[in-house]
């Protein structure tokens, strides 16, 4: 596996990066900021509007009916070859699985938290000359996330939760986790 990260990039770029892998990279980098500012913006926007309109149990159900779909209605406005979508080593929905690189990639991020090293805010991943891999890291940082990924307190809203997603592990993250990632594959 071959990673680079904010740190890394820049000591690649100095010493072994090709002109054109460096080019590579940075237009990877290019996709991968837009697209996830695209899925977090849609997805985020309309779960403040359920919030606000009818509070968790609403939100839930927007959550558990709409996020795939407007997940891949996204997909459907990115570049040829560009494709997204939300991982988790704790998964509410099964769906958003890592495959076994992207596993390696997120217990790579939790190392470094446990080291008490700061996380990088991106992670490019080459997979061949072909497919490059772009990882936002997701941190819990609004107290918003835990009323459903936290300690929950609400017995409806819990046990609503356990009935949609019977093996539910997104539970008990605390302020500053690292809940997962967006990824962005880039096929060239
Ligand atoms: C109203 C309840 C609710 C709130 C609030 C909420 N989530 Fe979720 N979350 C869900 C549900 C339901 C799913 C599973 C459906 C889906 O989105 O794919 C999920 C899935 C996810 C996933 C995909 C991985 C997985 O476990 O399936 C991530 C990442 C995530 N949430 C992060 C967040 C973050 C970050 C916040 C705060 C900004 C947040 N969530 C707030 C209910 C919620």
């Amino acid at each position: 596996m071959k990673l680079f990260h904010s740190v890394t990039l820049i000591a690649f770029g100095s010493i072994s990066l090709l002109a054109n892998e460096m080019a590579t990279i940075q237009d990877v980098v290019h996709n991968g900021q837009t697209s996830t500012k695209l899925l977090m913006d849609t997805l985020g926007k309309n779960m403040q509007m359920h919030m606000k309109h009818g509070g968790p149990m609403e939100a839930l159900d927007f959550c558990s009916q709409e996020a795939y779909n407007l997940t891949e209605n996204v997909n459907t406005k990115l570049p040829k070859g560009v494709s997204i979508r939300r991982i988790s080593l704790q998964t509410r929905n099964p769906v958003n699985a890592p495959t076994e690189d992207e596993a390696k990639v997120l217990q790579h991020l939790i190392e470094l938290q446990k080291e008490n090293k700061p996380l990088p805010k991106k992670v490019v991943e080459k997979i061949d000359n072909n497919t490059y891999k772009f990882y936002k890291p997701l941190v819990i940082t609004k107290p918003v996330c835990l009323k459903c990924h936290g300690d929950v307190q609400d017995k409806k809203l819990k046990s609503e939760i356990l009935n949609r997603y019977p093996e539910d592990k997104a539970m008990h993250y605390k302020m500053g986790d690292l809940r997962g990632a967006v990824v962005t594959t880039v096929k060239k």
